[in-house]
């Protein structure tokens, strides 16, 4: 196994079996069998890029189908209007800038940016979704991003000035085409901005349910300052995000051609200091996720036995990788409550548990939810007030199993 940055060796750390397409809601009684592969996860002993060790081929993850859509939560359509208008502020040069979005979904950024009358272009490669950008007012074109897709771009629409990737750098593999791309479209002066889970959380918070087919790398400054030294970039500013349980937005330009702000350097040392890249460290990790494995499926067995009722909380796609590596089935969460359309009436992949809409959540309350959303807590426990009231109890996994 090579590394798909440097290809260097790659270390296996954790295994969670053999897992489905986390997006890929079963239609009841569609007779096609799921698709399955081996989720594990290793790290390179050269570059410390923390990635997948089997690709799923990406029309199988991202096509007219792919339920997915940004505007789910509120968080994050505030999230991405605020960093739209820095964009707008703060990266455009010229008397007509450029924007291009990687993986625009259903045009929760950039509707801000066609909003003001800026060029713009989404590449999204989900027909579905990206149809939803377009009725928005979204410039949008149904491609994955790759060398080529860059280069039509560029002849057609002239360079960028900022390339902008939210949750979808870390899902594509084929990362020298990106980088190649992002230098063919980019301004000779110009940023690519990408915002993805980060690494040092994943391990600190034990959240393993980040790790699924769709996310490939698993980022930190490290890794992603020897990824953009390969192709002429330097990685020239870091920021912490709280969304999605803790992710980095990383600022790449051209070498020399801004000065590294001083969270870079700073981000880098504490990550030395921490070793999060380190076999010791990520074997723990491994460990620690499954003694919380054990007790999440006994805590749920046991609380079936006494005859509670649990419902699960937001068909997201990490959860693929919860219910499937624990084992949790319909026999212990009755249904999954999830607003997303094209994911109700659908059972969960390789699980086989109901998807229904948020009404059914409330008619009746359960005794206990599992928070599938855990990153979304705040607003989910804002909205559901009354299932606290009821007498319900929330049960979380991350960073360990508790119940609230
Ligand atoms: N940016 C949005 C959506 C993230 S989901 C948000 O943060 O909420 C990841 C998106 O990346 C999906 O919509 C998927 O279709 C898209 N995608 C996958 N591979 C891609 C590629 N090579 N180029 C552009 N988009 C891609
Ligand atoms: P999310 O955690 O954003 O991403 P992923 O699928 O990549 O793990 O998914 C959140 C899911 O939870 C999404 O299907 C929408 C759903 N959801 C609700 O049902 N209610 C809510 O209030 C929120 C915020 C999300
Ligand atoms: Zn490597």
């Amino acid at each position: 196994m090579a590394c798909r940055i440097c290809s260097g060796r790659l270390r296996e750390f954790a295994d969670f079996g053999r897992q489905p397409i986390s997006d890929a809601f079963v239609e009841p009684g569609d007779p096609r069998e799921e698709f399955f592969f081996r989720l594990a996860v290793g790290v390179c002993e050269s570059c410390t890029m923390v990635q997948l060790l089997e690709e799923v081929p990406r029309e199988r993850m991202f096509h007219e189908g792919y339920p997915y859509v940004s505007s789910g939560s509120s968080v994050m359509r505030e999230h991405f209007h605020t960093l739209a208008k820095r964009l707008l502020t703060t990266e455009l040069s010229g008397d007509d800038p450029f924007v291009v979005e990687l993986g625009c979904n259903d045009g929760t950024m950039l509707e801000v940016v066609a909003d003001a009358g800026v060029r713009h272009l989404g590449v999204e490669p989900s027909g579905g979704v990206a149809d939803l950008a377009a009725a928005k007012g979204v410039r949008v074109t149904k491609d994955f991003f790759e060398a080529a897709t860059a280069a039509r771009v560029r002849a057609e629409d002239g360079p960028a000035d900022v390339i902008y990737a939210a949750n979808t750098l870390c899902h594509i593999p084929y990362m020298d085409s990106i980088l190649s791309g992002v230098d063919t479209l980019l301004k000779v002066d110009g940023v690519f901005v990408f915002e993805d889970p980060y690494l040092a959380d994943i391990v600190a918070r034990s959240s393993f349910d980040q790790i699924y087919d769709e996310h490939f790398y698993f980022f930190c400054a490290g890794s992603v300052s020897r990824m953009a030294a390969r192709h002429g970039f330097e990685l020239v500013d870091v920021e912490r995000l709280p969304v999605h349980g803790g992710e980095v937005r990383y600022t790449l330009a051209r070498i020399g051609a801004r000065t590294p702000a001083p969270a870079v350097a700073a981000m880098l040392a504490e990550e030395d200091a921490a070793g999060i890249t380190r076999l010791s460290a990520l074997d723990r990790f491994a460990a620690t996720v499954e003694g919380n494995r054990d007790r999440l499926t006994a805590l749920l067995k046991g609380l079936r036995a006494q005859g509670a009722t649990i419902y699960g909380y937001g068909a997201t796609a990490k959860s693929a990788t919860v219910l499937n590596y624990c084992g949790i089935g319909p026999d212990l969460l009755t249904f999954v409550s999830d607003t997303t359309p094209a994911k109700q009436g659908r059972l969960t992949p390789g699980s086989h548990i109901p998807v229904l809409g948020p009404e059914a959540f409330r008619d009746p309350y359960p005794d206990y939810a599992l928070l599938l959303a855990w990153n979304h807590a705040e607003e989910i426990m804002a909205k559901e007030t009354g299932f606290r009231e009821s007498g319900g109890r929330w049960i979380l996994y991350v960073p360990d199993v508790h119940v609230v």
